[in-house]
């Protein structure tokens, strides 16, 4: 079987996170951050953390969004305590956002920028208490509930922002290309419930495209926001991710992964490098990248749009009308 030509490209891409060369943009590039504050899901952890650090470094102030504080007591620790906040949300569980939500609105009028890291890869198959199978509940639906909160937050800083510099990263993978489905998602049984023995790296190669998709819809529906929306393949980086992996995959994989600090410099050249467009797509380490010609060319269309609407029917009894 013969590769066309777009194929070829993606996997080109894909193979090239095993060798992505040499980080460009990175904490010698980043202007001061003195007085602005940043919102990270999964901001305790792995990528989230070092990006976390990073703007930390620089003189932001962190919001981070993670689902136990005590879980996270022993890394928190180690962070100037007037730099960061932790707000608990369990993106799993969309009872648990609204609240956390509204803090963020009463206690953060202005955010520069939000990076919806946090990610759950191949756990058991289960489904969140709203009957979505696990990784699209907490990857997508879970992030899609809440920035119907932080939007209108960036929105408002956008107003009094310099142009392009408030921006939301969506933070896909290039595991996107694992997904079987036209388009990359299985419209009409996201759950996967009608498949036998559903394959946990299709599901979560399905919710890191789901995350590309939001990244495009979230822009096409808010037109004239002055918001930046970026999605990021981070690269591939030895964080906790990998824990459910097992196997000679996972074992001779771990030798070719980067440190979770180098997929924090392809979070933070989303956030911070003047030259990103909205919309763009950045592979490791911060280079603008492609995504498969069938996910672009389907979340601009009928398929996005109708993704869109039913995130929307999925978070509207969990969110404030906003
Ligand atoms: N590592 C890689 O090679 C790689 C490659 C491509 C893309 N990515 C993406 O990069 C992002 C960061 O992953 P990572 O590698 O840094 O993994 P990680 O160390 O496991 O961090 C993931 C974070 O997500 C949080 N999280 C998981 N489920 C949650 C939930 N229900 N509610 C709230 N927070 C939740 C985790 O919190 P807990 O501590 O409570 O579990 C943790 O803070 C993910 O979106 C991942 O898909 C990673």
């Amino acid at each position: 079987m013969s590769l066309n030509r777009s194929k070829f490209t993606e996997y080109k891409q894909t193979a090239r996170n095993f060798w992505a060369g040499k980080p460009r943009f990175t904490e010698e590039n980043y202007p001061s951050l003195d007085g602005k504050t940043f919102l990270i899901t999964g901001g305790h952890s792995g990528v989230g953390l070092e990006s976390t650090k990073l703007l930390i470094s620089k003189g932001a102030k962190v919001v981070i969004v993670g689902r136990s504080k005590d879980k996270a007591q022993e890394v928190l620790a180690e962070l100037p305590s007037q730099q960061y906040e932790f707000v608990e949300a369990n993106l799993a569980d969309l009872t648990t956002i609204k609240a956390a939500g509204e803090y963020i609105q009463n206690n953060y009028p202005e955010l520069q920028g939000v990076i919806l890291n946090a990610g759950v890869m191949i756990p058991p198959y289960s489904k969140t208490p709203q009957g979505h199978e696990l990784q699209w509940g907490t990857n997508v639906v879970g992030h899609h509930a809440l920035m119907k909160y932080l939007g209108p937050i960036l929105i408002h800083t956008a107003k009094s922002s310099p142009k392009n510099s408030v921006r939301v990263i969506w933070v896909s993978s290039s595991a996107t290309v694992v997904s079987p489905y036209e388009g990359g998602i299985n419209f009409d049984d996201i759950n996967l419930d009608k498949v036998d023995s559903p394959n946990d790296h299709i599901l979560y190669s399905q919710s890191k495209i789901g995350n590309a998709y939001q990244a495009y819809l979230w822009s096409k529906h808010h037109p004239g926001s002055g918001v930046v929306s970026v999605s990021v393949d981070p690269g591939n980086l030895r964080s906790n991710l990998q824990r459910h992996g097992n196997g000679v995959l996972f074992y001779v994989l771990d030798y070719f992964l980067y440190p979770a600090k180098f997929g924090a410099y392809t979070e933070l050249s989303a956030l911070l490098n003047t030259e990103v467009r909205d919309t763009d797509h950045l592979i490791p380490w911060g280079q603008v990248g492609h995504l498969r010609n069938d996910v672009d060319y389907c979340r601009r269309g009928d398929k996005g749009e109708a993704l869109w609407q039913q995130l929307d029917s999925d978070v509207k009894d969990f969110v404030a009308k906003l």
